[in-house]
């Protein structure tokens, strides 16, 4: 059986003090929810890591992750974060690949499958992103990008490496625009993504993988989509932000 996540992307929002305030309120929600095969991932800017470690460190069911991490162990590169920082510091997941990512700072699938080789010799565990842009999916090519960018970032790791993977699949045009995925079109590329990850390394392993959507989930779209056989819950931007909404998405998972 396969894992549900429901995972937050605070991107570059709230100060320490607010981002404290929504860690404590989640927290409060969540606590008591229902645990069985379903957890939640808080990936938060970097200010916010080492209390959120401190504040989830006796909750099993809440984790935290980084939303980036450098390629190297260490060196001189100023203003970056390495993943064994991260993981020094008990933090035990990293987004990595997230299209503001690719998009903003160029980030490509050579320096990504750099960053998944370093985080995963930290024992930290990749939330793969990818997926189409708008004109990608107008023309037909969404099936082939989304291929591209999961077989050169991740199909040269171990059976046993990709065991450690979780893959958010983020239709670019669904990302902060309110228009989300319909839930036909997001099974649809979730069974893509299995097929080629049960082509690659067998059925048993793709059987394993949780693929997460992200793109415009709302507490009023989450059931929709999670329904879906292939999606194993989401990546969830704006709506991760209020503690109710987030709280209500954990629970349609
Ligand atoms: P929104 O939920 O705000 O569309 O963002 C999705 C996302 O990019 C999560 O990583």
């Amino acid at each position: 059986m396969r894992q549900t996540i429901i995972a937050a992307n605070w991107k570059m929002h709230k100060t320490l003090e607010e981002g404290l305030e929504l860690a404590v309120a989640i927290k409060a929600h969540l606590q008591s929810a229902p645990t069985t095969d379903k957890i939640a991932i808080l990936c938060t800017p970097y200010i916010h890591l080492f209390h959120m470690v401190e504040t989830f460190r006796e909750v099993d069911h809440i984790h935290v992750g980084a939303q980036n991490c450098h390629q190297e162990l260490q060196g001189a590169y100023t203003g970056e974060i390495s993943p064994q920082q991260l993981s020094a510091m008990g933090v035990p997941y990293v987004i990595l690949g997230h299209s503001e990512r690719r998009q903003y700072f160029g980030e490509d699938e050579a320096l990504l499958k750099a960053k998944v080789d370093q985080a995963l010799a930290q024992e930290l565990q990749p939330i793969f992103c990818c997926g189409e842009p708008l004109e990608v999916r107008e023309t037909d090519g969404h099936k082939a990008l989304v291929k591209k960018q999961v077989e050169e970032a991740l199909f040269h790791l171990s059976a046993e490496q990709i065991g450690e993977i979780v893959i958010a699949y983020e239709p670019v045009w669904a990302i902060g625009t309110g228009k989300v995925a319909s839930p036909e079109q997001a099974q649809e590329m979730h069974a893509h993504i299995r097929q080629l990850v049960a082509d690659h390394y067998g059925t048993a392993t793709a059987d394993k993988l949780s693929i997460l959507y992200g793109g415009s989930v709302k507490p009023n779209n989450a059931a929709d989509i999670f329904q879906q056989p292939d999606v194993d819950g989401g990546l969830i931007g704006g709506a991760s932000l209020k503690a109710e909404d987030f709280t209500a998405i954990y629970q349609a998972g």
